[in-house]
């Protein structure tokens, strides 16, 4: 394949991170036999300081050119407690999902065999925990109206009967590939957006007869998510609930550094980290690329290039094992290795393999 990737690193550890994962689809091409052209783009603070814009119109236009995405992070202190900045770097990636149309979002959650100690939950718990949170993302109270004042502020968390439906089709496909166990999550008790959530996958259910269909409410499964994650095969949930319980979800493997995601939908399917942007980490090469690299796996799969993801797989747990780690994860007393000193090892390991 002839690969067209626009590269968007953002801001904090996204540079760092960024380089490492452009390596990875580099070692992978070459070993595979295919070509691969980068385009790099401005997003987030670092395109506001110098444009004024989080996602400007020539990074959307390099995001339309590309087969596919791959961003890092955005995000900066500067904007953080400044409740007056009129454009935050989190806009640049709430207009690049919006502008694509990347309704569907894919945060697989597994747990790393040689990692399982590093988890705050027990290994009992947590041994063999394997889902996937389809998480939707163009709709809900993230784009919905919003209204701030000084003295009364609300956003409105807006569904329609198709945006529901188009990501239940997706989740229910990725069901049906799996353990055939769908969970939607919502909070039907209390919102009428859930209720109607709800509703439409109740009537789609019977399509699926071969997929059980479980409802449960969101402050449950956030719940039952640290207490028996092995119940979840996939979640489906709306854009806020999927933010939450995906952070949730992170901690499970040890490290959200390890986690990557897909962003897919209308057009240039996006693949990222499900981390932030870590600025205090900016710099100093600590931040774990690995995140980052499974997202080029998860770039390849999309592409049905199963051997080429298979063999980003296989040199990130090669890497784990040999204790090629970076310090959040690295065992007491360990050998330091950067983000800059995996991400060669793992190209390494790819090139001669
Ligand atoms: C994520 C992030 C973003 C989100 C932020 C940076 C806007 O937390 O991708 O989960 O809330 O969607
Ligand atoms: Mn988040």
């Amino acid at each position: 394949m002839n690969f067209k990737i626009a590269v968007l690193p953002g801001d904090g550890i996204g540079p760092e991170i960024s380089a490492q994962g452009v390596d990875v689809m580099s070692a992978v091409c070459e070993r595979f036999g295919h070509d691969v052209e980068y385009s790099y783009a401005l997003c987030g603070a670092d395109a506001i300081d110098r444009t004024g814009d989080p996602f400007p119109e020539e990074t959307f236009r390099t995001c339309l050119w590309a087969d596919a995405v791959l961003f890092s992070a955005v995000g900066d202190p500067r904007f953080d407690n400044d409740p007056t900045a009129k454009v935050r770097p989190e806009q640049g990636l709430l207009a690049m999902r919006k502008k694509l149309g990347l309704f569907a979002n894919i945060r697989p959650v597994e747990t790393f065999d040689c990692l399982i100690h590093m988890s705050p939950l027990r290994k009992e718990i947590i041994e063999g925990a394997d889902f996937v949170c389809i998480r939707e993302l163009t709709g809900g109270m993230y784009f919905g109206e919003k209204f701030e004042r000084d003295d009364r502020a609300y956003d409105t968390n807006a569904y329609t009967r198709n945006e529901i439906e188009r990501i239940l089709r997706v989740a229910y496909a990725y069901a049906g590939r799996r353990r055939k166990h769908l969970t939607v999550v919502d909070k039907a008790n209390v919102l009428a957006s859930s209720r109607l959530w709800r509703k439409v996958a109740q009537e789609m259910a019977p399509q699926y007869p071969d997929i059980t269909t479980d409802y449960m409410y969101v402050d449950n499964a956030a719940m039952r998510m640290i207490q028996d994650p092995r119940f979840f095969d996939v979640i489906v949930t709306e854009n806020t609930f999927g933010d939450i319980l995906t952070d949730e979800g992170s901690v499970i493997s040890g490290s959200m550094g390890l986690l990557p995601s897909a962003s897919t939908g209308e057009k240039t399917p996006v693949f990222e980290p499900i981390h932030g942007s870590w600025p205090q980490a900016k710099g100093k090469n600590i931040a774990n690329p690995i995140a980052q690299i499974l997202s080029v796996a998860m770039l390849f799969e999309h592409f049905c290039l199963t051997e080429e993801g298979a063999a980003i797989r296989q040199a990130v747990n090669a890497a784990l094992d040999a204790n090629v780690r970076t310090p959040e994860i690295q065992i007491p007393d360990g050998p330091f290795y950067g983000t800059r000193e995996v991400g060669a090892w793992i190209v390494d390991y790819i090139r001669n393999h």
